[in-house]
């Protein structure tokens, strides 16, 4: 951590670090930082916790997550340069236990890890006016290719695993997850799979 700053201290504090571009971005596509604190301490009870992040933007909510918990946190992102921005700032003040990866998420196996963070991040490829920028393909093709995958990831993932998902309703989660708490006006939901 930079001397005598506090990144974590609110959501414009954090957003500064950031080029103006993506302060703007920030404001409707990232994790506001209380509801990353009640969803990461969900997420990362303890130290063993492997959290990962589909769809992880510039690593808010990683990077809050690695803050505020013990656990660790990686965060897959698609777009190049968000990624090598985010690990910049990782770098530059000093976080520990948080890493962003630059490839799809459907290239990487989620069993891997304990815990997973999802904010409606296919969502770009159904409402064309919440594309983030022109850096990346979008179609209802590639939206129900990305969900399909997800959904067989969750439902294929051990009894106990965690899920934390932001700005989605309770029907996109297989059945095979239980609702344990919401928060946030509903907006953020907490689940764990079933036995
Ligand atoms: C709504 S933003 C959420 C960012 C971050 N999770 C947060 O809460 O601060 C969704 C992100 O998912 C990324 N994304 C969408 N589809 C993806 C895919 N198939 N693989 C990896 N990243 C993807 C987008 O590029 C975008 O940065």
């Amino acid at each position: 951590m930079i001397p005598g700053t506090n990144p974590f201290s609110s959501d414009s504090e954090f957003d500064s670090l950031f080029p103006i571009y993506i302060q703007e971005l920030s404001v409707l596509h990232f994790t506001p930082l209380n509801v990353a604190l009640t969803a990461s301490q969900f997420l990362a009870p303890d130290e063993d916790a492997k959290v990962v992040d589909i769809g992880a933007g510039t690593g808010k909510f990683c990077m809050a997550g690695s803050h505020f918990t013990k656990g660790q946190f990686t965060g897959i992102e698609q777009r190049q340069h968000f990624v090598r921005i985010g690990n910049k700032v990782i770098k530059r003040i000093g976080l520990e236990r948080v890493a962003l990866i630059n490839c799809n998420f459907t290239e990487i196996d989620i069993h891997d890890y304990t815990s997973i963070y999802f904010y409606n991040s296919f969502h770009e490829n159904l409402v064309f006016s919440d594309v983030l920028d022109n850096k990346a393909k979008f179609s209802t093709e590639l939206y129900e290719l990305y969900t399909a995958h997800f959904l067989k990831q969750l439902n294929a993932m051990p009894t106990g695993t965690r899920l934390a998902t932001y700005w989605l309703g309770i029907t996109e989660i297989p059945g095979s997850y239980q609702l344990l708490e919401t928060y946030f006006d509903g907006k953020l939901k907490l689940w764990v799979k079933k036995g």
